[in-house]
Parts: structure tokens; sequence; C-alpha cells
């Protein structure tokens, strides 16, 4: 049976900080933002929003779009780093909200989990609904999987010119107009690391930044090697010799907690798959230095980390190979597109991946290239940390989808906040009342009580 992904629809906060007035203020190149992360705006969240209003805002877009009604709902997931509460499910607040607009107990047949993995429990819950419709279950009706997420990291800290905040929700049922997920060759790979994680109680996440880039890469490698034994096994593609598994990817999109993180983790996919190939001798004579190894090629991250030798040659070597004809073109016609939608907004932690998908989508199809039938790659990370690769054909009617798709109307008018405002914000100075935008035809929260008996209850309304 087929199943995927009908149709997305997305959220995201209006107030933005501006990668150059972020610069300004932080004493930074506005380049190393712009240019060396691939940030130009980061959406924050108002005085008046959380996670779970991200999320039904998006979870009521794409109802009211697609004209379904509660009853049409079986599942709603939500997935997020984001959550504010240890016990009660995110996708719980999430039904209240929709329940005041659909009536209460209007979603009461509805199952569902919030699910966490840092950035790639989304890919987890959209593989459990797929595998949910794809085994009878659904009896016709569809799942919500939404990915909702606040990244937020110290004031002054290095990821803080990582930011973002942002929700997507997908659609899932057996007949999906977007794109429909191969059977059998979900991958995964996972170990216990300390990249980046938060603790009980604090906000922001402890982030070793420069080795979370690096684990990110080698843990979608392994899932890709994984990918890559299944396919073969299941028959799904043929892969003739002299060719990789890439090449059989029409499109690949990869977890993007900034934008040039995807051309980092491409360029070491590439290079990876293209040195055990004949092409490779080619590519080695148009660099014109030698690949180069760490004094310890067994050695630890860490260690690899250390050799400051090996990681500036490194550096070099992988700056002139992104700039060879072979390399440029895969980049180009897989990844770019991929890219945009993520430096106007920002990280989205388990959102990002998704965001990324939606951008190719869009900026592929304004290209005027025919989409159907192209085989989608998806490389989703999650630090703690477990990678996810998979895949899926986009379907002959994507054409109603994705015609229609348009991010900056619907991200909305957008508010560039003051460095002042962002700092208010950032350091929870306002309540609820104090926002700094009055949108109507939304969720929004009105309070958090701090009452012994009550603490932690939240209080939203729909604002007419
Ligand atoms: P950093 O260490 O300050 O930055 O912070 P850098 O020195 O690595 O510079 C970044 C890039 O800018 C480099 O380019 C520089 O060369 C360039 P690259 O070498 O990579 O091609 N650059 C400049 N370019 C032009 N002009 C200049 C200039 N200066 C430098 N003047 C870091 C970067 C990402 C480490 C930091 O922002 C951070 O810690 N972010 C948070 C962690 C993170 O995003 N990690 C990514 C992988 S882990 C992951 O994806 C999971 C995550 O989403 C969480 C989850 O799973 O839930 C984070």
């Amino acid at each position: 049976m087929a199943a995927g992904i009908d149709d997305i629809a997305i959220y995201i906060p209006r107030l933005y900080i501006d990668a150059a007035d972020f610069a300004k203020a932080r004493g930074l190149d506005p380049v190393k933002l712009q240019k060396g992360l691939g940030v130009s705006q980061m959406a924050i969240v108002d005085a008046n929003q959380d996670p779970a209003i991200l999320a039904a805002n998006a979870c009521l877009k794409i109802m009211q779009k697609n004209k379904l009604s509660p009853e049409d709902i079986g599942r709603l997931y939500v997935s997020t780093e984001s959550s504010f509460d240890e016990s009660k499910a995110m996708n719980s607040f999430v039904i209240g909200m929709l329940e005041q607009v659909y009536g209460q107990g209007a979603f009461e047949h509805c199952g569902g989990v919030e699910t966490k993995f840092a950035c790639v429990s989304g890919s987890y819950a959209l593989y459990d609904n797929t595998n949910w419709i794809r085994a009878g279950e659904a009896e016709g009706k569809h799942a919500l999987v939404v990915v909702s997420d606040i990244a937020k990291y110290d004031m002054g800290s290095s990821g803080e010119m990582t930011q973002g905040a942002g929700a997507m929700v997908m659609l899932l049922n057996d007949k999906p107009r977007l794109l429909a997920f191969d059977p059998r060759v979900t991958s995964t790979s996972i170990k216990d690391e300390y990249d980046f994680y938060r603790p009980f109680g604090k906000e922001t996440p402890i982030v070793h930044g420069q080795y979370s880039n690096m684990l990110y890469m080698i843990q979608v490698r392994k899932a890709l090697e994984a990918y890559k034994k299944k396919v073969i096994s299941s028959k799904l593609i043929n892969i003739e010799p002299g060719e990789t598994i890439l090449d059989h990817m029409d499109y690949i999109n990869m977890h993007l907690p900034y934008s040039n993180m995807g051309k980092k983790a491409l360029a070491y996919l590439v290079r990876h798959e293209w040195r055990q190939l004949p092409r490779w001798k080619k590519i080695l004579q148009e660099i014109g230095i030698e690949e180069p190894i760490p004094k310890d090629p067994r050695g630890t991250i860490e260690s690899v980390l250390g050799d400051e030798e090996f990681m500036a040659k490194d550096h070099e070597f992988t700056k002139l190979f992104t700039k060879t004809p072979e390399y440029q073109e895969v980049y180009e016609s897989k990844l770019a597109s991929s890219l945009i939608a993520s430096s106007m907004i920002g990280n989205l932690y388990t959102a990002s991946l998704y965001l990324g998908f939606r951008s190719s989508l869009e900026f592929e199809y304004q290209k005027g290239i025919k989409l159907e039938g192209k085989r989608v790659g998806f490389g989703s990370y999650g630090s703690g940390s477990s990678a996810m690769v998979f895949s899926g054909v986009i379907q002959p009617e994507y054409e109603e989808i994705v015609k229609n798709m348009n991010l900056e109307a619907e991200i909305g008018d957008r508010r560039k906040l003051t460095w002042e405002e962002y700092e208010e914000l950032h350091e929870n100075k306002l309540s609820p009342e104090d926002s700094m935008l009055h949108s109507k035809k939304e969720f929004i929260l009105v309070d958090v009580n701090k009452e012994t008996e009550s603490k932690g209850e939240r209080r939203y309304i729909y604002n007419e």
C-alpha cells in the first residue's frame, strides 16, 4: 500500500532578528553569518507564543486548506525538543486548542503522542505513522505529524547565531499527492553522545558545536551505508558499477541547523561516496592537492578536531572539491533550492529537514522543472544522537499542492526586531499580554498558571 505526504503547512512566527543587526550587536563580521553559516534572518517567537501554539496554528491551516473535519484525522503526533512539560504530551495541548475551533471532544477518537529525539524525532514519527497507514490500521483516516520547535541558545554563545522557530505539519495518507515513501529502505544509526543536549529545567542546550558538526556527518553517513544495503537487498534501485546511491537521488534534503550545514554534509557524503569510484581520479586531478589523512585515522572525533594541521588541510581540500564542476552540478541540482527557506528562517530543529523539503519543492517548481517521479533522499539527524536516511518519490498530483506554495506569503508580513526587543524576548522579560504583534485568526497564549495547585497550566485562546 502506498503511504506518504499528501500536503504540508507551515507556521512561522512573524518576528525576526536580522543577521546584520545580530552581527553588529555581537561584534561579529556579518559575512560570517550570511556566507559562513548561510543565516540571513532568524524567526523569533512573540511573548504570547510557545511551541504548542506554533503546532496548533500549522494544524489549523492544513485542516482548513483541505476542508478536513476532525473525523478525518486518526492520529495527531507532535515531535519537538522544546517541550515545556515532562508528562503532558504536546499533542494534547494542540488538540485542546483545535477543539476551541472544532468543538469540545471533536478529536476524542484521535490517538497520538509527543516524540523526542532532538531533531530526528519527527522522522521517526513520520515513519511510524506511515507504517500505521501501510498496516491498514488507518481505516481511511489521515495522520497529522507536526514538527514544532523553538531553537534558542544562550546569549553570547556561538549557537546563538543559529536560532529560529516554527512548525510544519505533514498530512499523511494512502493516496499521497506529494510524496510516497519508498518501502523497506528506511535506515537508522544511533549512539549515546553528548554533542548537544538540554538537561531538565534548562531552557537552552549545552552544545559542543564543532563536535556536533562532525558527529552529524558521521552518523548520517552510517545511516546512508545501511540505506544502501537495504536498497540493494529490496531491489528498489539497481546501482551499476561506477555509480553511487546518490546518483539515484534526484533531490537530497539534509537536516539544516543552519543552511550551510546542508552544504557541509552534502560535500562530506559525496566525497565519501565518490572516493570509491573511478571518477575520483579525475576529481583529484582537478583539485590538484592530495586528500589529507588525520595523524590518527582511527582516532576519536576529539583527536581529529584536535589535529590542527589535518583540519586546516581538510578545510582547504573540501573548499577545492566543492568548486569542481562535477560537485557543483550535484549541489545546484540536488540541494541548493532546499537551503533558501532555512536562510530566511533559521533552525527549526525537528522541522528543519522538512522546511528544506518544502523549500526544494517550491523553488524547483519555480524553475519550471517537472517533479513527477523524482526520487527525494532525506538525511535526518538528531543530536544525542541518531540519524535516519530514507527516500520517497514525488507523485503525479504534486502540482495541485506545489503550484500554490509561496513561502513569503505563507509567513505573512514580518517584523524586524530591534536589538533591545530581541533581548527582552530572549530573556523572557515579557508576559503574554505584552506581545509585540496582535495577530488575528491564530491561537495565542493567554496565561501560564503560577499557583502551586495548578502550576504550569496553560490557557490558550483562538484570537478571532
Ligand atoms: P563557530 O565555531 O563560531 O563558527 O560556530 P565557525 O568558526 O565554524 O565558522 C562558521 C563558518 O563561517 C565556517 O565555514 C567559517 O570558515 C566561516 P566552514 O569552514 O564551515 O565552511 N567564517 C566566515 N566566513 C566569511 N567571513 C568571515 C567568517 N568567519 C567564519 N568573517 C557552530 C558555528 C555551528 C559550531 C555554532 O553556531 C553552534 O554551535 N551552533 C549550534 C550547534 C549546531 O548547529 N550544530 C550543527 C550540527 S548538530 C545538529 O545539527 C543538531 C541540532 O540541530 C540539534 C538537534 O539535533 O536537536 C543542533
